[in-house]
């Protein structure tokens, strides 16, 4: 696929099918991250691949993380296990779920630069994963930023989780875009 079609054709799509990807586009899309540009060739992106049964391992992380926040929040004793379960659930809403993780650098700037490299990254892979007809969602909230999912992937100081990639074969058909043009938020210095 051309990449300006592919630029313009891809979409976030939340509602995928559990046929499973093939491996070879699971690396492709991974192999498409790594071509992002990154300052200093400090090459910051780590990948978590939970793909099938690996899937219950974020299911567990994700369950544990909602159990803690309901706990935090002072939640009622009997919606905890609803809300844990929800929580749990959300690891399999596609068959493959790629965790993309930026290391910190060696100063403060690197480190920026480091996770924009990461975000350059993982719209390489939407954009490989649209080429290959799946669908993506990019996805943060709590499970990204909360200690304890720091704690569970062993982030230090600086590493960030940038983006949980859920990818699948669509099964919905595509929202139009709404974008207003670039001219709304373009000045030119044209001398
Ligand atoms: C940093 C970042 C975080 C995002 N987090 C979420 C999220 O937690 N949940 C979600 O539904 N979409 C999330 N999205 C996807 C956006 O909602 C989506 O890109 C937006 O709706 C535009 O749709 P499009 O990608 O089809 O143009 C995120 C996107 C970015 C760039």
């Amino acid at each position: 696929m051309d990449v300006l079609r592919a630029i313009e054709t891809r979409r976030s799509i939340g509602r995928v099918r559990q046929d499973p990807v093939p491996r070879e586009d699971i690396e492709l899309v991974l192999e498409s991250a790594v071509h992002a540009p990154n300052h200093k060739i400090t090459e910051p992106w780590r990948f978590h691949v939970f793909v099938g049964r690996g899937r219950g391992e974020l299911a567990r992380a994700r369950a544990e993380l909602a159990l803690r926040m309901a706990e935090a929040e002072g939640e009622e004793e009997d919606l905890i296990p609803g809300r844990v379960s929800r929580e749990r659930k959300k690891a399999f809403r596609s068959p493959l779920v790629v965790a993309v993780i930026s290391r910190a650098g060696r100063d403060e700037v690197e480190t920026r630069e480091n996770y924009a490299a990461c975000c350059a990254a993982v719209q390489n892979m939407q954009l490989a994963a649209h080429a290959r007809g799946l669908a993506c969602m990019w996805r943060t909230g709590p499970v990204a930023y909360h200690p304890f999912m720091r704690e569970f992937f062993g982030l230090g100081e600086g590493d960030e989780i940038v983006a949980y990639l859920y990818i699948g074969y669509p099964d919905v058909d595509l929202r139009p875009r709404r974008r207003r043009p670039a001219r709304e938020h373009t000045t030119w210095h044209e001398g």
